[in-house]
C-alpha cells in the first residue's frame, strides 16, 4: 500500500484509489468518518471512540488526518501547525480506527481546482469575519472527504462550533446524506478546551488560559439570571483584558442557531470567544439559556 503505514488490523491510506479500495468491502454497512487535521489529542480520542461505538462491530470507522492548506487564512498559522503522524496513527489504532485517510494535499487537490464552495450566512460572523475563507475551505475539504469516503454518519466537536453549524447547513443545503453528530467539548481538568494548538502556548499563557472557560462559566450564570447580552460580553473581555500578552479577537453573544444577535431571549443562545494568548489563536464557547 503505497507509502502507507500498517498497523495491526487498521489500514492507513494515502491516495484516493488506496481509500476507495480498503472502503470497497464495507459498502452498505455504517460507515462512521472522523474529519481531523492530525496532531490528535484526547478530544479527538473521544470523537473516535464515539465513532467505534456508532458503528458498531460491523460498521467501519475513517479517521482523516489532513492539515487542509485551503482553510488557513495565515500562512504563518498553516506553518506552525504542529504534525504528529506517527503518534496519530498509534492513538487511530488504540481508539479502534479501520482506516486512516493520510493524503498530501497534493494528494487532495488538482492544482488547477477552481470551485468553491462558500456559505454565506452562519460564516459572516465570530471566526468567519476574522478568518475571511476559512470556513470556504472547511467546507470544500469535508465535501471532498464526504464525496471520497461515503460514510453514513460524520462526527464533529461543539469547540469548532460556528464549524459544526456550518456544516450541517450545507448539508441540508445540498442534500447530503450524512447524519452529522456533534460531540461535547473535551477539556482538560482546569477546564482549558483540548486544541491541538495548546502545545504551542508559553507556559505562562498556558496557566492563563483556563481562564477562558472560568469566565464563560461565570457569564453564563449571570445570563440564566437576567444579564443582559452586552453586560455578560463585558465581563469576559474584562476578564481577557486583565491577562498580560492577551488579545480579543471576539466575544460574542448569538443566537445559538443562526449565530446572528440574539433576538428573543427564550431561545437558546451562544457566548463564543477568540482570543490569541500571545501567537496562538483559541476558541471556545458555551451554550447559555435564561432560568425559567
Ligand atoms: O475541525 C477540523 O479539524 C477541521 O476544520 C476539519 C473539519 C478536519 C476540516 O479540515
Amino acid at each position: 500500500m503505497g507509502q502507507g503505514w500498517y498497523i495491526a488490523r487498521m489500514q492507513t491510506a494515502c491516495s484516493k484509489d488506496e481509500l476507495r479500495a480498503l472502503l470497497a468491502p464495507v459498502r452498505g454497512k455504517r460507515i462512521v468518518l472522523v474529519p481531523t487535521m492530525g496532531a490528535l489529542h484526547e478530544g479527538h480520542a473521544t470523537l473516535l471512540r464515539s465513532a467505534r461505538s456508532l458503528a458498531g462491530a460491523e460498521g467501519c470507522v475513517v479517521a482523516s488526518v489532513f492539515l487542509n492548506p485551503v482553510q488557513f487564512d495565515n500562512a504563518g498559522d498553516l506553518a506552525a501547525y504542529p504534525q504528529t503522524p506517527e503518534a496519530d496513527l498509534q492513538l487511530c489504532r488504540d481508539c479502534g480506527v479501520d482506516v486512516v485517510f493520510m493524503p498530501t494535499p497534493d494528494v487532495m487537490y488538482c492544482s488547477d481546482r477552481s470551485i468553491t464552495l462558500e456559505e454565506t450566512h452562519l460564516s459572516t460572523v465570530l471566526c468567519g469575519a476574522s478568518r475571511p475563507g476559512h470556513f470556504a475551505g472547511v467546507c470544500l475539504v469535508v465535501n471532498k472527504l464526504f464525496n471520497l469516503v461515503q460514510p453514513t454518519d460524520a462526527i464533529f466537536g461543539k469547540k469548532d462550533y460556528q464549524q459544526l453549524a456550518i456544516l450541517r447547513r450545507m448539508v441540508r443545503d445540498l442534500d447530503i446524506p450524512i447524519m452529522l453528530h456533534g460531540a461535547e467539548i473535551v477539556r482538560g481538568e482546569d477546564g482549558l478546551a483540548l486544541s491541538s494548538r495548546n502545545v504551542r502556548l508559553t507556559p505562562e499563557h498556558r496557566a492563563a488560559a483556563p481562564s477562558i472557560h472560568r469566565l464563560l462559566v461565570q457569564a453564563a450564570a449571570a445570563y440564566a439570571d437576567g444579564a443582559d447580552a452586552d453586560a455578560v460580553c463585558a465581563s469576559v473581555r474584562n476578564g481577557l483584558n486583565a491577562i498580560d500578552g492577551v488579545r480579543i479577537d471576539y466575544v460574542e453573544l448569538v443566537d445559538a442557531e443562526n449565530l446572528h444577535a440574539v433576538t428573543d431571549d427564550a431561545r437558546p443562545a451562544l457566548l463564543a470567544v477568540a482570543a490569541f494568548f500571545g501567537e496562538v489563536r483559541l476558541i471556545d464557547n458555551i451554550e447559555l439559556s435564561r432560568n425559567v
